[in-house]
């Protein structure tokens, strides 16, 4: 995943301070790994590159428990949050096509992140709402009984919004432009 605008920076510096709070120390490791998530969000290779030479252990082995524990994230959480369910209830009601849904439209695989960081995908364990499933977590929001077509429409209607917003965002850009000539 690409780095966006003066992301190293504040990796470098994040990094340099979990360090200095949890020590070098090689049974440090996990912590320092969950305090450099909680700071970033996530686990950007960067990251982990700086942890393993302050640790002195080796970039795979970092990466090894990064991947075995799955409270760690490799990727950046997206603007929006997709959770497709994949408890029993889920996956028998068709779980696993909702997921081959967002896959196909957000062009990216599970646990993965769109390049503009708008969303991420996710799979979970059941979220306590079987009697909806198949279910599907949209930031905060529970989307029952969910069908392909509406994947497309949670989708859309994410794109209309983003429109809007950047509609006013040029209105009110050339809104102060004209006050600035006017005055
Ligand atoms: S299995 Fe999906 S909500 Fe229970």
């Amino acid at each position: 995943m690409e780095l966006m605008e003066g992301e190293l920076e504040k990796i470098t510096a994040e990094v340099e301070q979990v360090i200095k709070d949890q020590g070098t120390e090689r049974e440090r490791l996990i912590p320092i790994l969950q305090g450099v998530q909680e700071k970033l969000g996530y686990l950007p290779k960067e990251a982990m590159k700086k942890v393993a030479e302050a640790v002195e252990v080796s970039e795979v082995e970092i990466y090894e428990i990064a991947t075995f524990y799955n409270q760690f994230r490799l990727n950046p959480p997206g603007k929006h949050q997709i959770k497709v369910c994949m408890g029993t209830a889920c996956h028998m009601t068709g779980g696993n096509i909702i997921m081959e849904s967002f896959e196909r439209r957000l062009d990216i695989k599970e646990g993965e992140t769109t390049p503009d960081r708008e969303f991420s995908l996710e799979r979970v364990a059941c979220v306590g709402c079987c009697a909806l499933a198949p279910v599907v977590v949209v930031d905060e929001n529970v989307e029952a009984k969910v069908r392909p077509t509406r994947v497309d429409g949670i989708l859309l209607g994410f794109d209309m919004e983003k429109k809007a917003a950047e509609k006013e965002m040029q209105k009110a850009a050339s809104e102060q432009k004209t006050q600035e000539e006017e005055g």
